[in-house]
């Protein structure tokens, strides 16, 4: 075995390390990133000082990824990882586009029935979700857990104010369909917002001169027995940063709903009259049939 290596045969040399890897798809992925790494430092002719700032760079990506801030998924979102690997994992078919998640999903949200108050008290605009979960055959879905979650009418969500709720949620909420497939909740209406930026990845949005906007949406993420579960959301059509380039790449046409506007004075979905004006979403979630 050659001790030495050269430009030319230290990726080959790497490669051949993970030879003895039990894991066949463990081997198949080191090989092929170390491969595309090496790619990059020889294509870019890569300076050691460019290394130390890349690798000072993920040292404090690393040090702002708590529970509720995770900056490692919003490099991933930025650089548009994120929603690739939904696209490859989830090829457009009969059932309701998928996209990313995002960093501010949290598993300790509260359970709420159907026609809930979910906003938690913060204040904004009403908004009256109704929606239904059906299979690509059009029958209904009964049972189906639904999470959403979604910002205040200023762009921020609860974990983003934490001081201000006293550490309490708002604006999330798990639900489940009833015997019709159907779902429906109250809320606000939501607003569109930067992504973070004080961090790291706000250092590389600045850089190149990128809008850290996303339009304004809904987050939803279906699980039912026996179909895929589904992470989407919905946008609003006339948001003014959808015709221009959502800053993580979530956004899709197929996902637009209508925000209907309706005057104070006019009835809710749930019958009550509304003494200022509100908004309401119609939607209906398409699930695949699970396929393991
Ligand atoms: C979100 O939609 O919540 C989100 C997604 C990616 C980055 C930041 C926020
Ligand atoms: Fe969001």
């Amino acid at each position: 075995m050659a001790i030495d290596l050269t430009e030319e045969t230290i990726t080959a040399a790497v490669q051949g390390t993970f030879a003895g890897a039990r894991d066949a798809r463990l081997r198949e992925l080191f090989v092929s990133l170390v491969q595309h790494l090496h790619d990059v430092a020889r294509e870019t002719r890569l300076t050691s000082e460019e290394w130390f700032t890349a690798v000072d760079f993920l040292e404090r990506v690393g040090h702002l990824s708590p529970p509720t801030r995770q900056e490692f998924v919003l490099l991933s979102d930025i650089l548009g990882l994120s929603v690739l690997v939904d696209q490859i994992n989830h090829a457009r078919g009969s059932a309701t586009d998928s996209t990313l998640l995002g960093p501010f999903y949290v598993e300790g949200r509260p359970r709420a029935e159907n026609g809930a108050d979910i906003s938690g008290g913060v204040t904004g605009m009403p908004l009256f979700f109704s929606g239904g979960a059906v299979d690509p055959e059009g029958r209904p879905v009964a049972g189906a857990y639904v999470d959403t979650w979604h910002s205040d009418g200023e762009g921020f969500y609860d974990v983003q104010q934490a001081d201000r709720l006293n550490g309490e949620t708002a604006m999330r909420a798990l639900l489940a369909t009833d015997d019709d497939g159907r779902f429906w909740f109250r809320s606000i209406v939501p607003r569109y917002y930067p992504v973070p930026t004080e961090g790291p990845c706000g250092e590389i949005l600045r850089a190149a001169g990128r809008s850290p906007m996303r339009p304004e949406h809904i987050h939803f993420w279906l699980h039912a027995k026996d179909h895929e579960s589904l992470v989407t959301m919905l946008f609003r059509g006339d948001d003014p940063y959808l015709e221009k380039r959502d800053a993580v790449f979530g956004a899709k046409s197929s996902l637009v709903a209508d925000f209907v506007q309706h005057d104070a004075g006019e009835t809710a979905p749930d019958g009550t009259v509304m003494s200022e004006p509100f908004q309401t979403v119609e939607w209906t979630f398409v699930l695949a049939p699970d396929r393991r």
